[in-house]
C-alpha cells in the first residue's frame, strides 16, 4: 500500500558500474539497526512511480561484494516504503548458452557464500519459504521489458571477491548452473524477509574461467561491459517499472501472515 508517508515504493539496486539511475533525485541518509546502507538513497519519480536508487557497492565502489551491508540496505529501503525491488547485477556466463552482453532474469539461485550474515532472524522459529527465490511479478515485468531479455536459469553466488578457478567454474557448470555472481545472496532472501518482491536482472559481462580458454576473468572486462550497457539497462528498467503489477497479495509478503516475526520490518 502506498501511503503519504511512503517516500518510495519501488527500488533499483545498482550493480558494478551502475552508480546512478534517477533524474534529479532527493537524497535520503537512512540510519538502520544494522549500520549504514551502502550509500545515501536517491528518490525520484520514474514512470509515475516513486523510485529509490541504491548503488549496492556505494557511489565509488567502496564496498566489495563480501562486505556490502546487505541487511542495512534491505532495511533502509523498506523503511522508505519500498515493496518491489529490481536488482540489476553483473554475472559471468558458465556455459555457451549465454554470451557477454546477454540479459537474463534467472529463476533459481544457489548460495555458495559462507561469511555473510544472511538473515534478520536472530532468535525464534522463523523459516523463510524460498523454493522460488524471485518474485514472479517483478521477474515477468523485467523479462517482458525487452524482447532481448531471457527468462530462466540458475545463478550461483560465490563469496568472492576473487573470481573462480577453472576447476570451480567447471564444477558449477557441471551442476547445470548457468550464471555466476558475487552479490545475489543474501540480497534476495533479505528482501523476502522484509516482505519485498525482488528479482534480479543479470547482465552477462564475461565468460567465467571454466567456459573460456583465455586468461580467465579480469575486473576491467566486467566494468567495461557494464558501462557499455548502462543506457540499455536504464531504458529496460524504466519499462519494467511501468509494467510492475501491484505488490498486494503476492506471496513475497503474505508468507509472513500469521508468522511471529522476531525482527522489525519497518513500516509494516
Ligand atoms: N560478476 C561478473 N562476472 C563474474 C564472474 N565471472 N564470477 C563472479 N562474479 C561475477
Amino acid at each position: 500500500m502506498v501511503t503519504d508517508s511512503t517516500l518510495a515504493d519501488v527500488a533499483v539496486i545498482g550493480g558494478s558500474g551502475f552508480y546512478s539511475f534517477l533524474p534529479d533525485p532527493t537524497e535520503h541518509v537512512v540510519e538502520t539497526p544494522y549500520g549504514e546502507p551502502s550509500a545515501p538513497i536517491g528518490v525520484a519519480e520514474v514512470a509515475g512511480r516513486r523510485v529509490a536508487f541504491l548503488p549496492r557497492h556505494g557511489r565509488h565502489h567502496d564496498h566489495p561484494p563480501h562486505a556490502i551491508p546487505y541487511r542495512a540496505n534491505a532495511w533502509a529501503l523498506r523503511s522508505l516504503g519500498v515493496r518491489q525491488v529490481l536488482a540489476p547485477c553483473a554475472v559471468g556466463g558458465l556455459r555457451d548458452t549465454v554470451a557477454p552482453g546477454d540479459l537474463v532474469v534467472p529463476d533459481q539461485l544457489v548460495d555458495r557464500t559462507h561469511r555473510r550474515i544472511g538473515s534478520f532472524v536472530e532468535s525464534g522459529a522463523v523459516h523463510l519459504p524460498f523454493a522460488d527465490p524471485y518474485c514472479p511479478g517483478v521477474s515477468a515485468a523485467l523479462a517482458g521489458a525487452d524482447a532481448d531479455v531471457r527468462a530462466g536459469g540458475t545463478m550461483v553466488v560465490v563469496e568472492g571477491p576473487r573470481f573462480s578457478t577453472r576447476a570451480e567454474s567447471r564444477h558449477y557448470a557441471d551442476q547445470g548452473w548457468d550464471l555466476i555472481n558475487m552479490t545475489g545472496a543474501p540480497e534476495a532472501a533479505l528482501a523476502r524477509e522484509m516482505g519485498q518482491c525482488y528479482a534480479p536482472l543479470a547482465l552477462v559481462t564475461d565468460m567465467d574461467a571454466g567456459a573460456e580458454s583465455g586468461d580467465g576473468v579480469g575486473q576491467e572486462e566486467v566494468f567495461a561491459l557494464f558501462r557499455q550497457n548502462l543506457e540499455r539497462l536504464t531504458g529496460l528498467l524504466t519499462g519494467a517499472i511501468e509494467a510492475l503489477p501491484a505488490p498486494e497479495g503476492c506471496t513475497c509478503s503474505t508468507w509472513a501472515d500469521g508468522v511471529d516475526l522476531t525482527y522489525e520490518v519497518p513500516g509494516a
